[in-house]
């Protein structure tokens, strides 16, 4: 590939096999220079396989990867010295002290002398640990832990950085912390982002565009607004202060603005429209015009797990979903698919 194309990442059909299991079912996607990009996935799906391919640890079963200008399979050094990696599982040596784990890592990519010394100094005040920099690894919380992988993977200034479930088992505030991080590199270095998640939080937050993943095979892919909008509406609830006299679906059938109306009780309404922010005042102020009083408005935008249970049926969630709703959800998603 020409590596002035803009693209950083370009993958075509990749397949990875374990033995008989299809880890990865013919992948493609590109990610442009300077973008942050994430595989979004429940696990088994074949995220981290996909890292690996595309750092050159393992090698494709078939298609192609290209990082940073080069061949995955045809030229494993270039790329390895273009991209950092942060892997899902720790893999600082806990009997080191934060400087020395970046010390060895920056050797091992040829760095040496001032250069390397300045370069561990200000990575390490970038994730705040240059004050820990002689404390010994294991001393460290899962949150230092993280913050010193991302800093050592920077080291070499690579041009592409992959982070493999960046925010794993940490807790909601040391994710926050991560994430700033990460928002920040992006804002302050012009590297390359790909990130893998189960978090869809994470994905909406940090990401540009998304790949949705499932079963080794891409089922969605945008920016999160794109995504959400497979699902195709917001819904307003009204709230009325009195039970109206006339219909209010009818004093509401605003044409290009209202999808669908539904009378839910006596005094609720619900309203499907493309965009809850631009559609409320529009309604407000028909509504205030024919007399019909609303003491309550409220709205309800999809989220990409809306995203992820309407293309698959299942929750993006940790746990195994439940339930009798659950079940009818899946059914109709089988349904969909001819599977039933
Ligand atoms: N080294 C391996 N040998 C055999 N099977 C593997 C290996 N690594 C992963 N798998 C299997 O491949 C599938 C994808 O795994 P993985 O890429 O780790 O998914 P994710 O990172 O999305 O959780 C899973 O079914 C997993 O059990
Ligand atoms: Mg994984």
């Amino acid at each position: 590939m020409d590596k002035s194309s803009g693209y950083d990442i370009v993958v075509e059909n990749l397949v990875k096999k374990y033995g008989d299991l299809l880890a990865v079912r013919g992948v493609s996607f590109r990610v442009k220079r300077g973008e942050i990009f994430g595989f979004l996935g429940p696990n088994g799906a074949g995220k981290t396989t996909t890292i690996h391919v595309l750092a050159t640890l393992i090698k494709p079963t078939s298609g192609r990867a290209v990082v940073a200008g080069y061949d995955v399979v045809r030229e494993p050094m270039k790329v390895r010295r273009s991209i950092g990696i942060v892997f899902q599982d720790p893999s600082l040596d806990d009997q080191l002290t934060a400087y020395e784990n970046m010390y060895m890592h920056g050797r091992i990519y040829g760095l040496r002398g001032e250069a390397l010394e300045e370069r561990i100094e200000q990575l390490l005040r970038f994730v705040e640990l240059y004050e820990h920099r002689n404390r010994q690894v294991r001393y460290f919380s899962g949150g230092m832990r993280r913050r010193l992988e991302i800093a050592r993977a920077l080291l070499h200034e690579p041009q592409v950085l992959f982070l493999d479930e960046p925010t794993i088992g940490l807790d909601p505030h040391t994710r926050a912390h991560i994430w700033e991080y990460i928002t920040r590199l992006r804002k302050e270095s012009r590297v390359t982002i790909f990130l893998t998640t189960h978090y869809m939080d994470e994905a909406e937050k940090l990401c540009d565009r998304i790949a949705i993943i499932d079963h080794g095979k891409i089922i969605a892919e945008g920016t999160p607004e794109q995504l959400k909008s497979i699902i195709g509406s917001d819904v307003v609830y009204l709230r009325l202060s009195a039970r109206s006299e006339k219909d209010p679906c009818s004093i509401l059938d605003i044409p290009n603005t209202i999808k669908e109306c539904k009378l839910l009780s006596d005094d609720r309404v619900a309203l499907k429209v493309a965009n809850a922010t631009e559609a409320i005042p529009l309604i407000l102020s028909i509504a205030s015009s024919k007399g019909l009083r609303i003491a309550e408005v409220s709205y309800h935008k999809p989220s990409l797990n809306d995203v992820f249970l309407y293309l698959t049926g299942r929750e993006l969630r940790d746990e195994e979903v439940g339930g009798l709703e659950n079940l009818f959800i899946k059914a109709r998603a089988l349904m969909r698919r001819g599977r039933l």
